[in-house]
């Protein structure tokens, strides 16, 4: 290679990898994998040890706050740290409550709370061993960390070692580390918050480099603790200031809605006082066997929520209002604003949510608006400042044609009986606004999940024409790619072994990615634990055997008309079912694998009807599941126990049952059968 080139190369895999560095470090949402990134961090080593005339001060060697490359050793945790659901004001927070009141199926609202400032940092887990400490993870995806013992060691707030009489022998507590913002503004380095900057630390190589950095650690929770002696969070909290960890002071007992709201609002007030950055604040159920009993759903606890501080707001002025096109074909209308910041970020978008939302605000172009934004949603226009506007202001008229040029209508909801708000595009794959975030929802973390091919990608390699159908991602061209703007040799091989890798796919995540309205991962998984194979899936395609198919649909708890009509809806589109053929000739689609659940129930399917006195449906659904049993939606022969509560029985449902000769359980019954 000439020397220029060879300079040039440099500095394209040198740009590349500083773009890598700002997702992983600033952005805190990395874009490759690690051995990605180490591929071309090496690269570019050997590339500075083989021509010394590249060797220069910014030699990536003597970066600072050094990009990371080494490589954590993954660790399962011993139960998923779970991320929180959110809440923004105190209609939604009366929400939460009512929905614990009715899944314990308990008739108070006045449960007592565990009320903790949501620290802004990063959660860590700890494991004591005999009270030594042996284990330090990373949050990672919430079901795997990494293993940053070492730099975790280097934080003075984190005991080494505790002592206590009847200390549990495991003992796992979780907590968050963060940095004071009077430290942070002390440091020279370039992150863009404390946040970040907490990562990015506790991610080094080095742990000499940890050491370096004040990071602080606040606990409040915990993961497994055996034997396991503690009733309620608060005290469990006592222990941990027994044991000598930080819990933050202000964390408080409290008891219902107007405990809350008082103390939300005094917490508000105290917060730019604070040394550390925090974002709301977590309300836990006290009672730790009512948080057993609630559980989770598969992304958050039911007995916890995360209660923001109310959303930043500004003032701008609406330039345009036009409409996106969804993967579902819902459109929404956008308004385009004078750049405004809110909350530290440039705002240039407000969602207006649909016609409804604009007829009600009357909001027009050139109107001067209040925006907000609360936490990641997307930015909304709250209010019109009617003063404001102009005499020759028109009211805004909504499209009656989709992007694509299609009609769009309104469907009816035909369980609420009522219109739907949302217009959509009557259109499937046929539409290309549609096409293109189905695309996107393809490649998307919880779908195919491929590093490298993030909405952006997609948004270029369409326009390009190199995807148009989902298929088309398998069989990329990498030659034409590699010659594109921004795509070296080494990014190009690195996305071709993502999407080698994608290729295996398990078939509730493949049902997942197709795009089905009203299927969600849930019930992804519902459908994919009925089918089993992708073989039985495809049945579906055949319009001979569907409405079968689709019939049988009707047993599985979980799926409803909603489901089954949108199912019908999607196959019954020809653009769809060649559109899922091609795409699974690419593919090994790996067979349904149950959860192990070994249980009483395994192999059992339930169904109940009625109400019940101790516990909600939702409640007895989940004991079951937990179980090993599966609960049906309907009677049939498949079916093998009816448990029937007090309250309202459905008769035609136990006539079936006793008709089919099912078991019939009451709820005394089945609890006996179930122990509790
Ligand atoms: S409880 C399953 N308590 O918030 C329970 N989280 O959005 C999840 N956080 O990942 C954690 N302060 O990083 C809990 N007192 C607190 C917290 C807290 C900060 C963070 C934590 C978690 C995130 C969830």
């Amino acid at each position: 290679m000439k020397k220029q080139d060879i300079q040039k190369k440099y500095a394209t895999q040198k740009k590349l990898l500083s773009k890598y560095n700002h997702h992983y470090f600033n952005l805190d949402s990395p874009l490759i994998s690690d051995s990605e990134y180490d591929k071309i961090k090496n690269y570019i080593l050997k590339l500075e040890k083989d021509y010394s005339f590249l060797k220069k001060k910014d030699s990536i060697q003597n970066q600072i706050g050094a990009p990371l490359t080494k490589k954590f050793k993954k660790i399962k945790h011993s139960t998923p740290m779970l991320s929180l659901s959110n809440t923004f004001d105190a209609e939604g927070m009366k929400d939460f409550i009512n929905k614990i009141s009715n899944y314990l199926n308990i008739k108070k609202l006045n449960f007592d709370f565990s009320s903790e400032l949501k620290i802004d940092g990063i959660s860590a887990s700890l494991t004591y061993e005999d009270g030594i400490l042996i284990r330090g993870l990373s949050r990672g995806d919430g079901v795997t960390g990494e293993d940053i013992l070492d730099n975790l060691k280097t934080i003075g707030d984190i005991p080494k070692k505790i002592s206590d009489t009847n200390l549990p022998k495991i003992l796992e507590v979780r907590g968050e580390v963060y940095i004071g913002k009077k430290d942070f503004k002390k440091l020279k380095k370039n992150f863009a918050n404390p946040r970040n900057a907490a990562g990015g630390s506790l991610r080094q190589k080095d742990s000499k480099e940890t050491k370096k950095i004040p990071l602080k650690f606040f606990a409040y929770g915990f993961g497994i603790i055996n034997p396991m002696p503690y009733k309620s969070q608060f005290e469990f909290i006592s222990k941990l200031k027994k044991w000598g960890f930080n819990v933050n002071p202000y964390n408080k007992l409290l008891n219902g809605i107007r405990e809350i709201e008082e103390h939300h609002k005094k917490m508000e007030t105290l917060r730019s006082s604070l040394d550390y950055d925090i974002d709301g604040i977590v309300y836990k159920i006290d009672d730790l066997s009512l948080q057993r009993r609630l559980g989770s759903t598969s992304n958050s606890p039911r007995w916890a929520t995360a209660y923001k501080f109310s959303s930043e707001k500004a003032t701008s002025i609406i330039r345009e209002i036009i409409i996106q096109v969804g993967r579902t074909g819902a459109i929404t209308p956008v308004a385009k604003i004078e750049p405004v910041t809110v909350g530290g970020v440039v705002v240039s978008n407000a969602t207006l949510h649909n016609e409804d939302e604009i007829d009600r605000k009357d909001i027009r172009v050139g109107d001067t608006i209040v925006i907000q934004r609360a936490g990641d949603v997307i930015p909304q226009v709250v209010s019109v400042d009617l003063k404001k506007r102009k005499s020759h202001s028109k009211k805004y008229i909504f499209p009656n044609k989709c992007l694509c040029g299609s009609k769009i209508q309104k469907e009816f909801n035909t369980s609420t009986n009522k219109e739907d708000a949302v217009r959509r595009c009557t259109k499937g794959y046929e539409c290309s606004f549609i096409a293109k975030e189905r695309l996107k929802h393809i490649v998307s973390k919880e779908a195919f999940n491929i590093d490298g091919l993030g909405k952006k990608v997609i948004d270029q390699f369409w326009k390009l024409k190199f995807i148009k159908n989902p298929s088309d991602i398998f069989s990329l061209d990498f030659d034409k790619i590699k010659n594109l703007d921004g795509w070296g040799k080494l990014s190009v091989e690195n996305l071709s072994e993502a999407i080698e890798k994608a290729r295996k796919i398990s078939l509730n995540r493949f049902i997942y990615s197709i795009g089905i309205r009203h299927i969600g991962q849930e019930n992804a998984k519902i459908l994919a634990s009925f089918f089993k194979s992708i073989d039985q899936f495809s049945n579906l395609l055949k319009s001979s055997q569907r409405d079968e198919i689709l019939k049988n649909l009707k047993d599985l708890d979980g799926i409803g008309e909603t489901q089954i009509l949108s199912l019908k809806n999607f196959f019954s589109n020809t653009k769809n079912i060649e559109i899922v053929k091609n795409l699974i000739l690419k593919l090994n689609i790996q067979n349904f694998k149950e959860p192990n659940t070994k249980g009483k129930l395994s192999n059992i399917n339930v169904m109940f009807t009625g109400s019940f006195k101790k516990i909600s449906r939702s409640e007895a659904k989940t004991l079951t599941e937990n179980l090993g049993g599966k609960v049906l939606g309907s009677v049939s022969k498949k079916l093998n126990i009816l448990v029937v509560g007090d309250t309202k029985p459905t008769k035609k449902k136990v006539d079936k049952a006793k008709e089919l000769k099912v078991k019939i359980f009451s709820e005394k019954e089945w609890y006996k059968l179930l122990n509790i």
